[in-house]
């Protein structure tokens, strides 16, 4: 079952409410938190958070770009993310975090920037619910898709499945109509798109065509297995 999760970067940070009943529908609302350290830029934080928790049903997916994860990450389970994403080059103690997030009660997530690897990670999977390989370097919505990408996500796959853990793989930066196929293909289950999404004339259609396309590739390149994920 795919998941499509529209990136809330791409919305009108004025109407942050509308914004997320504009994609009724969505597995998840993607947000991504920058603290111009991690990465060069800078969006929200955990107030912005804590006011769209009481603004929606729709489950957030917290995709933290900060330095010192540690220290931040376990607020924004509390504040009702659903789902907290913090990055490997980050985090000094990750199976701590990931233990943290998990006590409150979020579903806990590592992030790859694009040179980093799967592999020193995979003693970590049973601590974790989910893995974001990321396509772009992260930073900025409307990036082109990396497809030098697709190896690491296929690995990363592989190395879920062999273990036989229930782990989502989730992806995000120029992720699209032109681009998602390969990715559910290569193994993903989670799609995070912003600018595919909030950039059609019709958001919640672009999410519906999007989670189309990405289950008949998954279908279709794994028909002997659950092709991945198990849903919400
Ligand atoms: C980039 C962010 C992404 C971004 C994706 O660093 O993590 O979530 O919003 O935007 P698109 O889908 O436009 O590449
Ligand atoms: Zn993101």
């Amino acid at each position: 079952m795919a998941q499509i999760n529209p990136s809330m970067l791409s919305a009108d940070f004025s109407r942050l409410a509308e914004e997320a009943k504009a994609v009724e529908g969505a597995d998840w609302l993607h947000i991504d938190v920058m603290d111009n350290h991690f990465v060069p830029n800078l969006t929200l934080g955990l107030p912005v958070v804590e006011s769209l928790r009481k603004a929606t049903d729709t489950p957030l997916d917290c995709h933290l770009m900060i330095e010192n994860p540690d220290r931040w990450a376990p607020a924004y389970a509390e504040a009702g993310a659903g789902s907290v994403t913090f990055h490997a080059e980050a985090a000094a103690a990750p199976v701590r975090l990931a233990r943290e997030i998990r006590a409150q009660g979020a579903r806990a997530s590592l992030a790859l920037r694009p040179a980093t690897p799967i592999e020193p990670y995979e003693d970590l999977l049973p601590e974790l619910d989910m893995i974001l390989v990321m396509t772009v370097e992260p930073g900025f919505g409307g990036q082109a898709f990396l497809d030098v990408m697709l190896p690491k996500i296929r690995r990363t796959r592989r190395l879920i499945d062999r273990h036989g853990l229930p782990l989502w793989l989730q992806v995000d930066g120029g992720v699209s109509a032109a681009t998602i196929e390969r990715c559910a293909e290569a193994g993903a289950d989670v799609f995070v798109a912003g600018s595919a999404v909030y950039g059609a004339d019709d958001p919640a259609a672009a999410v519906r065509g999007l989670r189309e396309q990405a289950e008949r590739a998954g279908r279709a390149a794994r028909p002997a297995t659950e092709s991945g994920g198990s849903g919400a």
